[in-house]
């Protein structure tokens, strides 16, 4: 006899079977709640609500553990590489070298993007936020490729996923591009992905662009680091888009449009900016206190997380990719000093402590990305690049998901009872 769970309400009771994962919580199957008893659970924000099974990424939020397929971040930010990691989250196992050296190649042979996209570009202002060109583009590829949209192919749900993830990098290299008023670099194909990014990126038609492979090892693990990460709200968004029966490009154009946001992947932009104006560790004082005001809106940007209640690892993985960088490009940036002694004062705070607030994966990604190069404003695209792999993923899960359906919540309505319209005679 499986486990089960009771409920009663009122006159009605209910058993509902629970359900067990390989590692994890529990999940109690609802699903026939409504129809045996006429009421819906509510939980606004999805906290304590699983919205789908999956095998791509377990996140235990108490002890601060990400694993992927089953492998510790740490290992593989450490030991993997963002193609490998695609290759993982989309396949689910890790693949042989003769594997990855196929896979690497069909990206590769996706890197270009339609020559008539480009004319897209021309209609933003070039101050336009790269994000906001990302969601346009991203959602204008469904127009270029209607041989790799119908959903209920599998062969055409694999070029559209290889598409996504190879065409990202061009689509965000451009918009940088754009921004600053220089010719869009075609891709070259003997460099490796994150190589021919930081090529398309930095290089100029003027001259050679040679990769520095402290950099691209730098940048391959900064995007292993944002690959995934189970039912974020992104990708949730992409999920729920897919769920109707949407084309690929326009279910990551959804998952872009929510990652902007400053609670979720726009933080990276915003702590970054933060660290800047708190400027010098004099002033961290005043920001502690700022976040600990309930009638202040303000929040430390990079701090906090809805899953992880202990240190995001991905923020221990970022802070050491920091050190190494600084050491080995022989530079500083005094913003990092600010970080560090922020970290320290929150952590010895006890409203931190109390409400287990902790650095995020976005905390000290804005100061590898700014030593590199990058303008905060792009930091929220890199990470869109990167989670595309993430999104694609999940994407083929859900669609490939026997069980899976439309995704409709209900409400708790708290509006007007029926009543008689008023002509406006009467009003
Ligand atoms: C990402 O979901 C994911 O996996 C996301 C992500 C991914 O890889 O996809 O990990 C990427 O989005 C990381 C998070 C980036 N966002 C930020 O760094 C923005 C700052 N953080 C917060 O806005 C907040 O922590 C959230 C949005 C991340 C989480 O918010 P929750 O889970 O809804 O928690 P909450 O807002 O209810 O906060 C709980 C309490 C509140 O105080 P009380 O109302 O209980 O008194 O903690 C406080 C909050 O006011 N709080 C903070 C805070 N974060 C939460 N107070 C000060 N500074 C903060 N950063």
């Amino acid at each position: 006899m499986s486990e089960q769970a009771n409920i009663t309400l009122g006159s009605k009771s209910l058993e509902m079977p629970v359900k067990h994962g390989s590692i994890g919580p529990d999940v109690v199957d609802i699903r026939k709640l409504y129809g045996q008893t006429g009421a819906f659970t509510f939980d606004p924000g999805f906290t304590s609500t699983a919205s789908c099974e999956s095998a791509i990424t377990y996140i235990d939020g108490d002890e601060g553990v990400l694993l992927h397929r089953g492998y510790p971040i740490q290992q593989l930010a450490e030991d993997s590489s963002f193609m490998e990691v695609a290759y993982l989250l989309t396949e689910g196992e890790l693949p042989s070298k003769d594997e990855l050296a196929k896979f690497e190649h069909t990206i590769s042979r996706h890197t270009m993007v339609h020559e008539q996209l480009m004319q897209f570009f021309r209609g933003f202002r070039r101050d336009a936020h790269p994000m906001a060109i990302m969601c346009g583009v991203v959602g204008a590829l469904s127009a270029f490729y209607h041989d790799s949209t119908d959903i209920d192919d599998p062969k055409q749900r694999m070029i559209a996923s290889h598409r996504l993830i190879a065409k990202m990098p061009t689509i965000a290299a451009m918009a940088y591009k754009y921004s600053i008023g220089q010719p869009f670099i075609y891709p070259d194909n003997s460099l490796s992905y994150t190589g021919n990014f930081l090529r398309m990126t930095f290089g100029v038609p003027a001259e050679e662009y040679v990769v520095n492979p402290i950099v691209e090892r730098a940048m391959d693990r900064i995007f292993i680091l944002h690959a995934d990460h189970e039912q974020n709200a992104s990708t949730s968004t992409v999920r729920l888009a897919g769920s109707s029966g949407a084309n690929p490009f326009a279910c990551m154009a959804a998952g872009i449009a929510c990652l902007w946001g400053p609670a979720h992947g726009g933080a990276n932009e915003a702590a970054l900016e933060m660290l800047r104006e708190i400027g010098r560790p004099e002033r961290i004082p005043e920001y502690i206190a700022r976040a600990k005001n309930k009638d202040d809106p303000f929040r430390l940007m990079g701090f906090g997380h809805r899953v992880y209640k202990n240190y995001d690892p991905r923020a221990t993985v970022m802070q050491k990719t920091v050190r190494e960088l600084f050491k080995e490009l022989k530079v500083t940036d005094p913003v990092f000093e600010v970080a560090l002694q922020l970290e320290e004062m929150a952590l010895n705070d006890s409203y931190f402590i109390e409400k287990k607030l902790f650095p995020n994966v976005d905390f000290y990604s804005g100061i590898v990305l700014s030593a590199v190069g990058f303008p905060t404003s792009m930091f929220t695209a890199l990470f869109a690049l990167a989670r595309t792999v993430g999104w694609v993923a999940q994407w083929n899960e859900m669609i490939g998901d026997p069980e899976q359906k439309i995704g409709r919540p209900r409400q708790l309505y708290t509006g007007a009872p029926q009543r008689d319209y008023v002509p406006i005679a009467k009003r």
